[in-house]
């Protein structure tokens, strides 16, 4: 298994001379576990390449929010994978919020997948559950069917350059983060499907993500499933998501 990994996905929020500020003060927090931990920060496109630069040589890496599946071409507001190949290493698709608010489906995140791979960017596919999904018992399925549409096809070399983050909508934003169990439990049914996928499919990491903080951090972390996390809006509190990183780290330097 790779090292954990802790991607920040900041959404919509910062200016970019205030994303530049924040970045500056996590390379000054997260040095100390830039080496056991894969961190990642999410930025929005407008100042993806300034953050780039701004990390350069301290071992974290950037990744987009998004990006289209073309190449280029007549796709207003859009960014392309091509366009981040080389300097931008992650590559965040499906969130729930482009699921929901830009009505992204399945099919668009498999073209996704397989631009982002043919460009040598590492993917983060999200997936998860809504509340109705949830109380209705139907998570295993939805989680099924959006996997399975979104891996169709993909070759046996992709599970080394993928991670799959379990969001459940009701977590997200609301402070009602998955308990440890549950969480572990359904990231324990995504790695049976990815085995049934993929040769290699230890090498996918599996992220929580859905109300991480500091707190819940730890308890989260030391679920045997759980290999990382994707943080939303503590990722924007530096000294916060440098505590989280702490968490992933003592997991991984702690033996079993
Ligand atoms: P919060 O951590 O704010 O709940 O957001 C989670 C998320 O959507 C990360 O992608």
């Amino acid at each position: 298994m790779p090292k954990p990994l802790v991607a920040g996905n900041w959404k919509m929020h910062f200016t970019v001379p205030e994303g530049l500020r924040v970045t500056e003060e996590l390379l000054h927090h997260l040095h100390p576990y830039a080496q056991a931990v894969e961190v990642v920060l999410l930025p929005p496109a407008i100042m993806l390449w300034e953050v780039a630069h701004a990390l350069q040589g301290s071992g974290i890496l950037v990744g987009a929010q998004n990006a289209w599946w073309a190449d280029q071409g007549p796709f207003t507001g859009e960014i392309s994978p091509s366009m981040l190949a080389g300097w931008c290493h992650y590559l965040l698709i499906g969130h729930s919020e482009r699921r929901q608010l830009f009505g992204e489906t399945d099919e668009e995140l498999n073209r996704k997948l397989k631009a982002g791979l043919k460009h040598h960017l590492e993917m983060i596919l999200a997936v998860g559950e809504t509340l109705e999904e949830h109380d209705a018992g139907r998570t295993e399925e939805v989680v099924t069917r959006q996997l399975r549409a979104a891996l169709f096809g993909l070759e046996p070399a992709a599970a080394g350059h993928l991670s799959i983050a379990y969001e459940p909508i009701w977590a997200i934003g609301t402070g009602r983060a998955a308990t440890p169990d549950y969480a572990n439990s359904v990231m324990g049914m995504i790695r049976e499907l990815l085995a049934g996928e993929f040769a290699d499919a230890g090498q996918v990491r599996i992220l929580y993500g859905g109300s991480v903080t500091a707190a819940n951090a730890p308890s989260l972390m030391e679920q045997p499933n759980i290999h990382g996390a994707l943080v939303g809006g503590a990722s924007l509190k530096p000294e916060e998501f440098a505590r989280i990183v702490q968490a992933a780290a003592k997991v991984q330097t702690t033996p079993a």
